[in-house]
């Protein structure tokens, strides 16, 4: 039994917690937007974050390939898809950065890089720069220029607003 919290939905399942959490978002959840890239944690494209309740008794948020982690590592813990990263009617901080910064073309990577970006605003002690929460995120696209420009607003930490759903 496997028992964590998806976006704002609590999920306890008995499916073999050897599928990777990526599969378990698409396929039994029905969420979509996580996309399958490589299949081996080189691309970025199935970027979820990882919220883990620390001894302060707050949640600290980090971003992993969701392709190569098995489904029972999210025992306990809050994973966000970016589903769960939306704001209806509203563009979150890094959202709104890639929009200004014409970042996205295709779109197939870009819930990976807007993920990774939250993943980075929502980090409280910020000793990396964005580049480098990026840095494992693929484009065919865009040529990263944009993308970087966009990365380069996620410093005004003091600007950004994230809210999971509910
Ligand atoms: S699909 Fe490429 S890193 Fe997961
Ligand atoms: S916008 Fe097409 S892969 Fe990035």
């Amino acid at each position: 039994m496997t028992e964590f919290i998806l976006n704002d939905t609590v999920i306890t399942t008995e499916v073999n917690n050897g599928v990777t959490l990526l599969d378990f978002i698409r396929e039994h959840q029905h969420l979509k937007g996580t996309k399958i890239g490589c299949r081996e944690g080189d691309c970025g494209a199935c970027t979820v974050l990882v919220g883990t309740l620390t001894a302060d008794n707050t949640l600290q948020y980090q971003s992993i390939t969701s392709c190569i982690s098995p489904l029972g590592n999210a025992h306990g813990k809050h994973i966000v898809s970016i589903e769960g990263i939306n704001i209806p009617k509203s563009l979150t901080f890094p959202q709104q950065a890639m929009a200004d910064n014409f970042a996205t073309q295709c779109g197939f990577c870009t819930p990976g890089f807007v993920v990774s970006m939250t993943g980075f605003a929502l980090q409280q002690n910020n000793s990396t720069t964005c580049n480098d929460a990026i840095s494992g995120n693929i484009c065919r696209c865009t040529g990263y220029k944009s993308i970087e420009k966009a990365g380069l607003r996620s410093k005004k930490s003091s600007l950004i607003k994230i809210k999971m759903i509910k």
